[in-house]
Formats: C-alpha cells, sequence, structure tokens
C-alpha cells in the first residue's frame, strides 16, 4: 500500500536526521528473526507467551461479558456443567441458544417493528450508566436502583448466547486434541470421553430390540469411533449382514462377553433366525436366564443335558467324523486303526448303531474278536473300546437323546467342565460337529441360524476357521467368545486364523490389545512437537501427519464391564452392550426346564451337585430377574 510519509513533506524521515540513534544497528532488517518467546530476545521466562494472550483473552472476554451480559456469567456454567456432566451433544445446547436468541429477536420485531429493538433494550445498563444528563448519572444511585430492570433488560439475549458459547466449548472439547502441555485440557478431553462413556452406559440400559424402517438390531449405546454405518442416532445397530457372518468376543473374565452373546442371541430372534448356545463354561444361570429369554419371544429353548440331544443322525460317514472328534489321537497310526475299526461298525449290514449303547456293543464284538477287522492289532481295538467306552459312560445318555438342533429354534448345551472333565471339550466338538452337519444338510437352506459358543478355547477345536468360513456360506453364523486373542486357540496360528477370518471383533477389556488395534487400523493424526528452552515451552514447534492407532491401547486395556470396542471392516466403535432383559410378565411361570439340569456325567440324579444351590425356580430367582 501507498504510504503518505515517503513523499508528504509534513512526515520528514527520521533516518536522515544526524543526531537519531539508530536502534539494533539502523533501519535494515532485523539481525535475526525474533519469534515471540525467543530466548535470543527475552531472558527466559519473561517473553510473552501463549500463556500470557490466552490470559488476557480471557480477561477481556470476562470484562465483555460483564458488562453486555451478566446473566451469561451464570448460564453459562451451569449449561456447560450440566451438559458435560450428562454427556451431552453439543448442539443440545447451540439449538436452544438459538432459537432462543431469534426467538427475542423476532418477538421484538414483531412488537415494535424495528429488528434492532431487543439489542437496544439488552444495553440498557450501558447506555443508562454511560448517559450524559445534564447533571451526568450519580452511577452508585443509578446502579443500586436499576441493576435488576437491567439484568431483566439482559437476559433473554444473553441466555441465548451463553448457550451457544456452551455448546461451542462443548463441540471444541469434543473434537479439538487438548495441548499435550496443558494438564487442565487434557483432564478437560479425558472427563468428556468418560462423560460421553457414562451416558453409552445408561442410554444402552433402555435400548429397544431394534430400530428405523429396517429394524436394524441394536447392539448398545454409541459412544464414540467411525463405524459410521453402525450407528442410529445415540444407538450402535449391528447391519444384518455383518451380524449373520458372526465374529469374536474377546474380554478377560468378568467383562461382559457372556452379556454380549446372550445381547446378540436375543437380537437374532429378531431377525427370524434360530439361535444355539454351547456354553463351555457350563453357567446354569446363564442357561436359566438364556430359557427366560426366548420364552419372551415365545420360543421354547431345549437345555443339555436336562433334555439329550440325539447325536445319531446322519449318514455312516458323517457319524465317522463326528464320533472321530471324540478321541484325540496322538499318533496319526492309531487314529487310522480307530478309523478302520468305526467304518466297519457303520458300514455294517444292519446300517449304524443309533446310540453309544449299541456303539459300545460293536466295539467289545471287535476287541473280544468275534468281528474281524483286518490290519488293526489287538492294542488299538481295545485302546478304541476303552476310549468310546470311557466316553460313553461319562455321557451318560446324553447323546442318545430325540431332539437335534433341527427340532428347535433356540437351544442352550451346558457343558460342566468340573463333572466332564476331560470329556467335556469332546462333547462339545461332538455337537459342533453335528451342528456343521445340520447346518450344511439338515436345514432348510432359506433357515438362518447362529451359534454361539461360549468360552470357546476350552474346545480345542481343530481347524475351526475353515469350518466356520464353510459354515458362513451354509446361512449359519458362529458368534465365539473367549478370554483373549492368543487365548482362541491353543495354536497360535489358527488363533490368529479365527480373527483374520472373523468379519467382526467384539472386545471388551483385553491385557493385550496389539491383535486387535491393529485389525483396526490406523488414522492420519496431526502430532505436534514443541521447543524447550531452560523455563519451559518457547512456543514454537513443529507439527506433523501420522499414523496412530484408531482404538487407543490403553482405552482396550481399562474398559469397564459391558463396554466394548467392535471392529468391522477396518473401522471402529466403542459401544455400552446393551445387558438383555426380559420383562417378569415375559417370564413363563412354568418354565421350560423347571429344575436344574443334572450335570451330566454324574450318573447319579439323586445326589445333588453343588451349583443345583443355583437358581432353580426361574420365577423368584434373582437371576431370573435380571433377565
Ligand atoms: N452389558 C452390560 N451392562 C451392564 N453390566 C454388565 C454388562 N456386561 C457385563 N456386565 C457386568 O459384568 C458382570 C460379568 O459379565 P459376564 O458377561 O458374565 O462376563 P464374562 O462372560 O466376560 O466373564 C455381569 O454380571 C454384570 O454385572
Ligand atoms: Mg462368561
Amino acid at each position: 500500500m501507498y504510504d503518505p510519509r515517503f513523499s508528504d513533506p509534513r512526515f520528514s524521515d527520521p533516518r536522515s536526521r544526524a543526531s537519531y540513534p539508530a536502534p539494533m544497528g539502523g533501519w535494515g532488517p532485523l539481525p535475526r528473526p525474533a519469534p515471540m518467546g525467543s530466548p535470543s530476545t527475552y531472558p527466559p521466562g519473561t517473553g510473552p507467551s501463549d500463556w500470557f494472550i490466552n490470559q488476557l483473552f480471557r480477561v477481556l472476554v470476562v470484562v465483555v461479558v460483564v458488562a453486555f451480559a451478566l446473566p451469561a456469567v451464570v448460564v453459562f456454567p451451569v449449561a456447560y456443567g450440566l451438559a458435560s456432566w450428562g454427556g451431552w451433544r453439543w448442539w443440545t445446547l447451540a439449538l436452544p441458544g438459538l432459537a432462543i436468541v431469534l426467538a427475542v429477536i423476532g418477538a421484538g420485531w414483531y412488537l415494535t417493528g424495528d429488528p434492532a429493538a431487543p439489542f437496544l433494550w439488552h444495553t440498557l445498563g450501558l447506555r443508562e450508566l454511560f448517559a450524559n444528563p445534564r447533571h451526568g448519572p450519580a452511577i452508585a444511585d443509578l446502579a443500586t436502583s436499576r441493576w435488576l430492570t437491567w439484568l431483566t433488560h439482559e437476559a433473554p439475549l444473553s441466555a441465548g448466547a451463553a448457550l451457544i458459547a456452551a455448546g461451542a466449548v462443548i463441540d471444541h472439547i469434543a473434537t479439538t486434541p487438548g495441548d499435550e502441555l496443558s494438564p487442565t485440557a487434557q483432564r478437560r478431553r479425558q472427563r468428556h470421553a468418560a462423560n460421553l462413556q457414562r451416558r453409552a452406559i445408561k442410554t444402552a440400559a433402555a435400548a429397544p430390540l431394534t430400530v428405523g424402517r429396517h429394524q436394524a438390531p441394536v447392539l448398545g449405546g454409541w459412544t464414540d469411533g467411525d463405524l459410521h454405518s453402525w450407528r442410529s442416532g445415540r444407538w450402535a445397530t449391528i447391519p444384518s449382514s455383518a451380524f449373520g457372518l458372526g465374529g469374536v468376543v474377546l474380554g478377560v473374565p468378568g467383562t461382559g462377553k457372556t452379556e454380549s452373546l446372550l445381547r446378540l442371541g436375543e437380537l437374532a430372534l429378531t431377525q427370524d433366525m434360530d439361535v444355539h448356545v454351547i456354553d463351555a463354561k457350563g453357567d446354569l444361570a446363564t442357561a436359566v436366564r438364556f430359557a427366560a429369554l426366548v420364552a419372551g419371544h415365545g420360543i421354547e429353548a431345549k437345555l443339555f443335558p436336562a433334555e439329550p440331544y440325539d447325536g445319531w443322525r446322519g449318514s455312516p460317514d458323517v457319524l465317522r467324523n463326528r464320533l472321530g472328534q471324540i478321541i484325540d489321537y496322538t499318533e496319526p497310526f492309531y487314529e487310522d486303526g480307530a478309523g478302520d475299526i468305526l467304518d466297519t461298525i457303520l458300514t455294517a449290514p444292519g446300517g449304524p448303531p443309533r446310540s453309544f449303547t449299541a456303539l459300545v456293543a460293536a466295539l467289545e464284538a471287535i476287541a473280544t474278536g468275534q468281528h474281524d477287522v483286518k490290519g488293526v492289532d489287538r492294542k488299538t481295538r481295545e485302546g478304541t473300546l476303552s476310549r468310546y467306552r470311557r466316553f460313553a459312560a461319562t455321557a451318560s445318555g446324553g447323546l442318545d437323546g430325540t431332539w437335534a438342533f433341527e427340532d428347535t429354534r433356540a437351544s442352550y448345551v451346558l457343558l460342566d467342565g468340573v463333572t466332564l472333565g476331560k470329556d467335556a471339550p469332546r462333547l462339545a466338538r461332538y455337537l459342533v460337529e453335528d451342528f456343521a452337519h445340520y447346518a450344511t444338510s439338515r436345514k432348510p437352506p432359506d433357515r438362518r441360524a447362529m451359534l454361539l459358543i461360549d468360552e470357546f478355547s476350552a474346545l480345542r477345536l481343530p481347524n475351526a476357521a475353515a469350518k466356520f468360513e464353510k459354515l458362513r456360506s451354509f446361512g449359519a453364523g458362529i458368534w465365539i467368545a473367549a478370554q483373549s486373542p492368543e487365548g482362541l486357540h491353543d495354536d497360535p496360528r489358527e488363533a490368529d486364523r479365527l480373527l483374520n477370518t472373523a468379519g467382526t471383533i467384539l472386545s471388551h477389556r483385553i491385557v493385550d490389545p496389539d491383535p486387535v488395534i491393529t485389525r483396526a487400523g490406523t488414522l492420519w493424526r496431526p502430532e505436534r512437537s514443541h521447543q524447550l528452552d531452560p523455563s519451559g515451552a518457547t512456543g514454537t514447534g513443529s507439527l506433523r501427519l501420522q499414523h496412530t492407532h484408531r482404538i487407543d491401547p490403553n482405552d482396550l486395556r481399562s474398559l469397564p464391564a459391558g463396554v466394548a470396542w467392535i471392529v468391522h471392516a477396518g473401522h471402529a466403535a466403542k459401544i455400552a452392550v446393551t445387558r438383555t432383559t426380559a420383562r417378569p410378565a415375559e417370564i413363563p411361570v412354568t418354565p421350560a426346564q423347571p429344575t436344574a439340569p443334572a450335570p451330566l456325567g454324574t450318573g447319579d440324579a439323586d445326589k445333588p451337585p453343588a451349583r443345583e444351590a443355583g437358581p432353580t425356580a426361574p420365577t423368584t430367582s434373582p437371576a431370573a430377574q435380571q433377565v
């Protein structure tokens, strides 16, 4: 821009005067750039800093507010405090604030015909204070006699403005990372996140089963994250495509895996899917809750072992595979021998056996030499007999029953690890194998089913990832729960495969979160560095974009019970899972299972095991009331 001093004779150039001191060696460029606060310009600690400017700005704001909008001093902190504590979104303050301001302006305009009228009223106090009548205002008198009128005139616009400002502050805190050097800012962000989480937990408790036109199943309350397609307002939903494909639920004990599985089971019912549960931990209270839950949907659940399962459906080939699950052979040669023996029995002219009693009888005939199986020595024959006989004794008719997966819409298989011992995983594998046969052959193709396996690691299921992959294509989704990513399977490669093929990972608190956070991917985030001198930060620094994990590992390590991170297709969301509830009226008066199922394998019905002290009458037990 043109500077008149260069041509106007009234401005003499001071540099032309000889006596004029030459500051810093003349008017040339400064010898060194002097950024604010740089140690070369000011003694340490005395330079103007961000902190100083910030304080000055704050004082100015306070002065302006006190002069122009005293009621805002009350409205702002109250609104901010409430919103922050309740985890409200910024617009829940800003929109009402805007509405108030617009309504006041509109009303003033309507009443006086002048849109500026509310502003004139608003500044009444200032105008009266600074008005200059002939004898001058006696400020003290004026203020004491008029303060109430002034406040009344200031209140409407100030309240609106304060709400808008509080909303803006909430938004700022929610979206801008806190200054790394300001513990207060960091604490404010943490408090904000904690409040959001608390609110989501509260919201989750009141979640409906489905929302929206498409009846999307609701997992719980939404807290945070970028899995936007799963969000519906304050709810976290699960798209039915992802739902049907199954997934992995993780979490150390007591963090909500079983609750999450129950919720998934309930949601499956709303999607018209069949739900089957295999509980390798053997929690009777959960079985009772599950029965009550599905009863609320008008379905009577089959409960194993109270109602023995029919494990003998299918052709000889299928039975051979299934029976093979019972035995963990260490030597393949042994396995082959047992396979030959089973083949002989299953393809006998009279048809395959249809109960363990029949199987054991046939094995006895072979072991004692009544029947010959070529190429199998006596040791293998006797070994095979003893294994199957022991299993049959423990299972005590549990697999010689009358119902199978296709006969019911919901079932709960409870495996009591304490009584079953080593046979618990064998039994579970037998049933999983039968589920696979049901899903691929016995289930109508358009019927969708879901299998929930709690404490999956106890099954030690070989080739699990490949098996589940196959079942998915037959419309059967499998959700498995385990305590940690490595704990999914004894074989680390299998554990990895299970995580890699899982469409969705729902992780509650875990100790080593790396496998989960790496699968959630990274985000570009700016990262700042600060330059320091002996007195502290100089105010200069640098900023660079950096890949950071989408899920903060420390957050995953410290989630409260019921809160989880969902990882799906490289995106993640933090949610509070809803605990399943069935209203008391929905719990059947005569429950599907009036007495506790006798743990499998005791073979002694009148010896009450310790856990029978648990809920036996779901209508009155505390467990059922939580249902
Ligand atoms: N979604 C939830 N909402 C509220 N509380 C929960 C939730 N999930 C779990 N909890 C609490 O945590 C406890 C343990 O949950 P549970 O599902 O049995 O854990 P896990 O199966 O991981 O051992 C529950 O009894 C309940 O008090
Ligand atoms: Mg559990």
